[in-house]
């Protein structure tokens, strides 16, 4: 189909879940109409024998690192954007023998046009698409919109949210946002076809991905935050696919696998592509996930027949030169025709590293950590100092995995500890999860109804895919192994999940929780059936997954796990809330990100609610008696999906991105489905959301 119209797609076969057809077409390039790319035979989990699992050696247990950077908890004065580190982290809970608990007024599902909040709660926009981040940027005009003024403007579809303290200055911090995609019907007056965009729009559309870097300030003493304007504003960058360079660090760096015409030297690629989730590393840096990078390629059907399947398993279309969905971006910059430069698919993929107090430097791409569909990854410092970033391939049957760093995190402000914390993900050992269930896998009915014990839950197996240069995985190298990591993980046997999103530990139990968005195709057809770790035929809600590493020790080899909330409607049989009462908690289904606040509450926001509401944020605690009560926070506009979260350390604020709203087919600028922020027509923005009487949020 040569000629695409990517606006009528939407029309033609959608047949993803709840998502408006106009968020699949743009956001993933209609991944669920496509074939599940994993075709592997891998063993559902109810073929694997707990005997399989090897216990490799004992090692100290863990304790949870470093994870929270306090506002205003460091003496040390910024000199400069090198000798900038941030504030010590871990703050102490503040919340004494009130940690857990959870007491703010239930928002109700909805499909307003607007931000709803609790009673007794405060928000207002933050920065929306558009606003000025550059020194220099001009005012935006969507009918005036230049490339140039988009690399230096908020750009659009904002997802990960990361706060970072901005050392001595506990009114002061850096936001650090994802553009993960770009919606051209919403973002181009009189838009009709992808053809017809000129290549000075597909440069906006392209300028608009990435991520920013933006000072933002305290208003008052509230948990208001807004863009720091009388200052110098130094920090402050627009990190684009357009022209970012970024240096790939780790074994595949330099490798034949990633060497173009453009980069013969197979270190430096232009750009990040459709970054989702993320985490803010104890060492005040921001990661980053480069997801459906897929959908940015054209040209598959005209590379080398031993390139197709590694493209095939990536989402990469083999049978068209402009896949279904295509953004045709090659009209734009050459290097996305695969027929030309089938290398730089390989430059896509990674988990990149952004050092925001580092404006001029190249953000880099860690090759150590593998490459799939990256949502995101968050990194716990483990009680031997190594860190360890888990991290979900977010495709349905798609994986788990975790990387455990070489070298050992130094808890330092001094410049030379933070250059050393700035090398940790450069070389380390990445794992793949295999998980089996402790009851029979005849009680996994599909239904979602609890095996005999009353629990889904059993154990589960980090396998060690890679170490280095040494591969752990017959027949490939460990350059092929972090290069096509999926491929990989289906030879090992890993488990195949039901779309694994944002996946954090809790800074304050080390347990770590994992988004299981949905997944429609599971027990359909010939696809995988129904096991104890993803236990609902077409799963279309999502659930949570809760691993416990064996003694606590995150470098470990096994782990337990279970599944503190199955989602979807309360009143529904084949959902669970940890066992709280069903009729006290909140409606919630397709989780996609997690956070924690200080007591070491859960917060989860939704993409693709299936129940009929708009998006939200939910927060529950996930320890003690009130383990499952998960009340609904706040709701985000018309068609728009709930991103960040991100809750301060000092427990003031609650960051969330509100992406792509009013993306509702035949939506358009003219006629938009949505008017949020700013009453004209739709712009993605994030909002910050206190307490109007300063107390700690949620509480
Ligand atoms: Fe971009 Fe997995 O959501
Ligand atoms: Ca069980
Ligand atoms: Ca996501
Ligand atoms: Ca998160």
């Amino acid at each position: 189909m040569p000629d695409f119209n990517r606006r009528l797609l939407p029309l033609l076969g959608h047949s993803g879940g709840s998502r408006d057809a106009m968020t699949c077409l743009y956001r993933c390039g209609n991944a669920c109409d496509h074939p599940v790319p994993n075709e592997s035979a891998n063993p559902y989990l109810g073929d694997v024998v707990n005997a399989e699992m090897s216990r490799r050696g004992v090692v100290r247990a863990g304790a949870v690192g470093a994870m929270v950077l306090g506002f205003g908890g460091s003496a040390l004065a910024a000199a400069g954007p090198a000798a900038a580190a941030p504030a010590a982290p871990v703050e102490a809970a503040r919340h004494g023998g009130r940690a857990g608990r959870l007491t703010f007024e239930t928002v109700a599902p909805n499909t307003l046009d607007q931000v709803t909040i609790p009673a007794g709660y405060q928000s207002s926009v933050v920065i929306r698409w558009g606003d000025p981040v550059e020194p220099g940027a001009p005012a935006f005009d969507v009918d005036k919109q230049t490339a140039a003024a988009q690399s230096k403007q908020f750009g659009y579809n904002n997802d990960f949210v990361g706060v970072i303290p901005i050392p001595g200055d506990r009114d002061r911090a850096l936001l650090v946002v994802n553009h993960e995609y770009t919606n051209e019907d919403l973002m181009f007056r009189g838009f009709t076809t992808m053809d017809a965009l000129t290549v000075e729009q597909l440069k906006i559309a392209i300028a608009a991905h990435g991520l920013s870097v933006v000072e933002i300030e305290r208003v008052g003493r509230t948990g208001r935050w807004k863009p720091a304007k009388s200052r110098r504003l130094r920090w402050n960058r627009r990190i684009t696919a357009l022209a970012t360079e970024f240096e790939l660090t780790g074994p595949v760096a330099g490798s034949a696998l990633v060497k173009t015409a453009a980069d013969p030297s197979g270190r430096i690629v232009i750009g990040t592509l459709n970054n989702c989730a993320g985490g803010v590393t104890p060492w005040g840096t921001v990661l980053s996930g480069e997801e459906n990078f897929n959908q940015y390629l054209v040209g598959g059907d005209a590379v080398a027949a031993d390139v197709k399947p590694k493209l095939n398993r990536y989402g990469i279309s083999t049978t068209a030169r402009y896949p279904s969905g295509s953004r045709k971006w090659d009209r734009a910059q050459e290097r996305f025709d695969l027929a030309l430069h089938p290398n730089e698919a390989n430059r896509f993929g990674w988990v990149v590293e952004v050092d925001p107090f580092d404006p001029e430097g190249r953000p880099r791409k860690h090759t150590a950590m593998g490459r799939f569909k990256h949502e995101g990854a968050n990194v716990i410092v483990a009680r031997n100092g190594r860190v360890v970033a888990y991290m979900g391939d977010d495709e349905r049957f798609d994986y788990l995995y975790k990387f455990v760093s070489d070298k050992k995190y130094i808890d330092s402000d001094s410049p030379w500890a933070r250059r050393h914390n700035l090398t940790l993900l450069e070389s380390g050992t990445l794992y793949v999860a295999k998980v089996t269930g402790d009851s029979d896998p005849a009680e996994i009915d599909g239904t979602g109804k609890p095996p005999a014990d009353g629990k889904f839950d059993g154990r589960g197996e980090w396998i060690k895919l890679v170490s280095g240069n040494t591969s752990y995985v017959p027949g490939m190298t460990a350059i092929d192994v972090l290069t096509f990591t999926r491929l990989a993980g289906d030879a090992v046997g890993a488990t195949k999940m039901d779309r694994p999103e944002d996946v954090q530990p809790s800074p304050r139990t080390g347990k770590i929780y994992a988004a299981m968005t949905n997944n429609t195709n599971r027990g359909v057809g010939t696809n995988a059936k129904p096991d104890e770790a993803n236990p609902r035929n077409a799963n279309k809600h999502g659930h949570i997954f809760e691993i416990t590493e064996d003694r606590g020790d995150h470098t470990g080899a096994t782990f337990t796990w279970q599944l503190p909330i199955v989602c979807g409607d309360p009143a529904a049989a084949d959902t669970y809330f940890g066992g709280y009462d069903k009729t006290a908690v909140s409606p919630i289904s397709c989780p996609d990100n997690v956070a924690f606040d200080s007591a070491g509450n859960l917060w989860i926001s939704t993409d693709g609610n299936a129940l009929g509401s708009n998006d939200g944020l939910f927060a529950t605690p996930v320890e003690g008696r009130e383990r499952g009560r998960l009340r609904q926070f706040l709701t985000v506009p018309k068609g728009a999906e709930t991103c960040g979260p991100f809750i301060t350390s000092d427990d003031r604020s609650v960051f969330v991105a509100v992406q792509h709203p009013g993306e509702i087919t035949g939506a358009s600028v003219d006629k938009p489905a949505s008017v949020w922020p700013d009453g004209d027509f739709a712009k993605p923005g994030v909002v910050v959301t206190w307490r109007k009487d300063g107390g700690p949020v949620g509480s």
